[in-house]
């Protein structure tokens, strides 16, 4: 099956002469060089591919071409060189009615802030994307309804947005994006002004909705635990770049480099990381014998170490059907809780950490 969506050498510069600026950036160029002459390069040479019901997050700091490579996904700014495919519609190329109509039913955005309008009922706004399609009003507080029942908000349809907290303000914003059968909800920093546990509860609730409503979503934070939290696929940004993609696993395990090291050096890996993650994989002949304590492929990370202390020898781990796949030695776990590269550095070489101190290796 072909990509939902596809960004293809995307570059957004502003400033003046765009273009020329675009072909030192391909001779190598960095942001910096451009800064000079006062040109901003925002996105340089973004390229990934999201498939069918995946989040796809963009994670990077303030300033990194977040906000601007997700404004060009759904034709909100024209890029100055590159292409988006929207199931394989090039919506670089197609004229501004046609992409208008592509933006109105079938792309949704979340904003940070969502603005509701203050003298409309929950369900109006609610229904207000509905409305921009020219739905007829049964129809559209139907599906606003609904939408707002899949959101946890059933029972407020005829309250004022004030009546609502912060977190459930929020959660009508998402109803609005469901509510339009949109097949592409573009969210940039949707949960960013959240408390951490109405944060962490949207974080659930989002997660539990794709699992049936199967939407594809390009999710932006520059929290990092939120894009490990949701993301299938996480671009990681920097200074208009893209430094690496992958799975959370790969970002973690496989860093690309020291930049995203010094990123996920924060990142609580117990709560990312599977037995499939860290396991040597099993190479045919001995089984499992003893009758001890096993895992599976998908054992959290906090439980294989609660299992490993029990034991004397690596943890066994099977797939589904039982059978033998792997082993974890117990002291790829302490690695992996210690150390950023998840092996254990020589002893006689130890590390410095951030904050200047030396610490002793596991
Ligand atoms: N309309 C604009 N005109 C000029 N510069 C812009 C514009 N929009 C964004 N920028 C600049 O592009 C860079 C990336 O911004 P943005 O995409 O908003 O980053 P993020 O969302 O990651 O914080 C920043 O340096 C920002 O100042
Ligand atoms: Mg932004």
């Amino acid at each position: 099956m072909a990509s939902r969506l596809e960004a293809e050498h995307l570059y957004k510069v502003f400033g003046r002469r765009p273009d020329e600026a675009v072909e030192r950036l391909r001779q190598g160029a960095d942001r910096e060089e451009l800064r000079a002459d006062g040109t901003t390069a925002a996105v340089i040479d973004a390229s990934f591919t999201v498939e069918p019901g995946q989040i796809f997050v963009v994670m990077g700091l303030s300033g990194s071409g977040k906000s601007t490579l997700l404004r060009m996904l759904n034709g909100l700014l024209e890029p100055t060189a590159g292409h988006v495919r929207f199931d394989g519609q090039d919506l670089t190329a197609i004229g501004d009615r046609e992409l208008r109509e592509v933006r109105a039913n079938k792309i949704s955005m979340v904003f940070q802030h969502f603005a509701l309008f203050p003298h409309r009922s929950v369900l109006e706004n609610a229904a207000y994307g509905l409305a921009v399609q020219g739905v007829p009003r049964a129809e559209r507080e139907k599906r606003a309804g609904e939408a707002l029942a899949l959101c946890g908000l059933a029972g407020w349809e005829k309250s004022w947005p004030d009546e609502l907290s912060g977190g459930m303000q929020q959660r009508v914003g998402l109803a609005r994006a469901l509510a339009t059968d949109a097949d592409l909800l573009l969210m940039d920093e949707s949960f960013s002004a959240l408390d951490p546990l109405i944060r962490r509860d949207m974080q659930d609730q989002l997660l539990q909705l794709q699992q049936t409503l199967k939407k594809t979503i390009v999710f932006i934070t520059h929290d990092l635990n939120e894009a490990m939290r949701l993301g299938d696929r996480i671009a990681v940004m920097r200074d208009g770049r893209i430094v690496q993609t992958g799975s959370a696993e790969d970002i973690l395990l496989r860093p690309a480099n020291d930049y995203v090291a010094s990123f996920i050096q924060d990142v609580d890996r117990s709560r990312v990381l599977t037995a499939a993650a860290v396991m040597d994989e099993h190479i045919a002949g001995d089984e499992v014998s003893c009758g001890c304590e096993t895992a599976t492929t998908v054992t959290p990370f906090t439980e294989l170490c609660a299992i490993s202390a029990r034991l004397t020898h690596p943890v066994a781990v099977l797939d589904a059907a039982g059978k033998l796949v792997g082993r974890v030695p117990r002291q790829r776990l302490v690695g992996l809780l210690g150390d950023q590269q998840g092996e254990p550095a020589p002893c006689d070489n130890p590390r410095d950490s951030r904050d200047g101190k030396v610490i002793a290796n596991a």
